[in-house]
């Protein structure tokens, strides 16, 4: 097992670690009731593990079980998780446990951020985008009808246990729509790890999962993505924006598809070939750069073409409605070569308009 700081609390990584759950909670001295919150497919799967390793550690866990999908990341979910937590009795000494993807970590969060207004948050995440990604940062946050995550709050999570067996049963798409956001950090910031990325190939859940190269890929997106948020906590001050690469596009697509044609890390990667297009002309991103980039996701199954018939237009109008364009321009983030990015004010609807036309 390894282990990182970040922000107030502490990441786990390694193997058989679901049974250890309710001593790492010792050691944080939280105590007494908790609510383990998850999703219809992962309670069944792991949560009698966690549950167990709780009761012999003295706490008290209600298991509150939310329908599986992005569907139920909403303020309604949340008032529901709330009131069983209100109607089990957990008080400001109570905490909370998450154990999901991305989804179940975002609300479970927002849960935790509000109840009580503030008890501690304790997050397992078991798809590789949550690992990588959703878990680090505090962002926290519901879906509304209007867009994805608008209501929301920072939020550390106290303690992150990453037990890799949980990757075995995840479905190879979803395996691989992690890597999207582990080569976006390796082309924004890690010119090794994107070099060991080219070497790699997609082996899928349960090959990579028995391997320790997972565990160091996943530790190395973890102090990446840490470094970044540590400086630039809130949001404020521009530097979480470069996490953003690939991600203006991408989510345009994923709107466009109604979120059910592609996975986020999917759109992330058409993304990041429509952000590499717009490098080449706006930072001089060498054509020979951008080809291994697209070689690199391709690699892991992702998509880098639209296919045919995908309503382009719908994208166009999801760009404009999603950022604002000063002057016909946009603060959109860039890579001049792989290992870093900057962000561009230069670029206009009609870079990107061409970008897309080109996927
Ligand atoms: N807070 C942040 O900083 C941040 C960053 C990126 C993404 N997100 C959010 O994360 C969410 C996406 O996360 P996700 O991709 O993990 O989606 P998800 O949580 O919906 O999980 C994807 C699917 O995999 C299933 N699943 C999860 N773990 C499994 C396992 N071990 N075995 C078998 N099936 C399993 C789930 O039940 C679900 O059907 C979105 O809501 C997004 O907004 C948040
Ligand atoms: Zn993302």
């Amino acid at each position: 097992m390894t282990s990182v700081r970040a922000g107030i609390g502490r990441i786990l990584i390694g193997k058989q670690l679901l049974p250890r759950t309710g001593k790492r909670c010792q050691a944080l001295a939280l105590s007494g009731q908790c609510a383990l919150i998850s999703d219809s497919n992962v309670m069944s799967l792991f949560a009698e593990r966690v549950k167990r390793s709780l009761l012999s550690a003295g706490f008290r866990p209600t298991l509150i079980t939310i329908p599986a999908g992005e569907k139920s990341k909403t303020l309604k979910q949340a008032a529901v998780i709330c009131d069983r937590m209100i109607a089990a009795g957990l008080d400001r000494q109570s905490f909370v446990i998450g154990l999901g993807g991305g989804m179940i970590g975002d609300i479970s969060g927002f849960v935790a951020a509000i109840y009580h207004r503030g008890i501690p948050h304790v997050q397992i995440p078991t798809t590789l985008l949550a690992m990588v990604d959703s878990s680090i940062g505090g962002k926290t946050g519901v879906d509304t009808r209007a867009g994805k995550n608008l209501i929301g709050a920072f939020h550390q999570p106290s303690l992150v246990i990453d037990d890799l067996d949980v990757l075995k049963t995840l479905p190879r798409r979803q395996f691989n729509q992690g890597f999207a956001e582990i080569i976006k950090h390796a082309v924004i910031g890690d010119v090794k790890m994107f070099e060991k990325l080219k070497a790699a190939h997609a082996s899928g859940p349960a090959a990579a999962a028995e391997t320790l190269a997972l565990q160091q890929l996943i530790r190395r997106n973890i102090e990446f993505k840490s470094r970044i948020v540590s400086k630039d906590e809130r949001d404020r001050t521009g530097e979480r924006t470069l996490l953003n690469f690939g991600h203006t596009v991408g989510h345009a697509i994923e709107c466009a598809g109604n979120y059910q044609k592609f996975l986020h890390g999917e759109a992330v990667s058409l993304g990041i070939v429509a952000a590499c297009t717009i490098s080449i002309k706006k930072a001089g991103l060498p054509r020979d750069q951008r080809d291994a980039i697209v070689d690199v996701l391709r690699r892991f199954d992702l998509p880098t073409r639209l296919p045919g018939n995908f309503p382009r237009n719908k994208i166009f109008d999801a760009v404009k409605f999603d950022k604002k364009f000063e002057g016909g321009k946009v603060r959109f983030v860039v890579t001049p070569r792989i290992g870093t990015a900057h962000v561009a004010d230069d670029v206009t609807f009609d870079d990107i308009r061409e970008a897309i036309n080109a996927l």
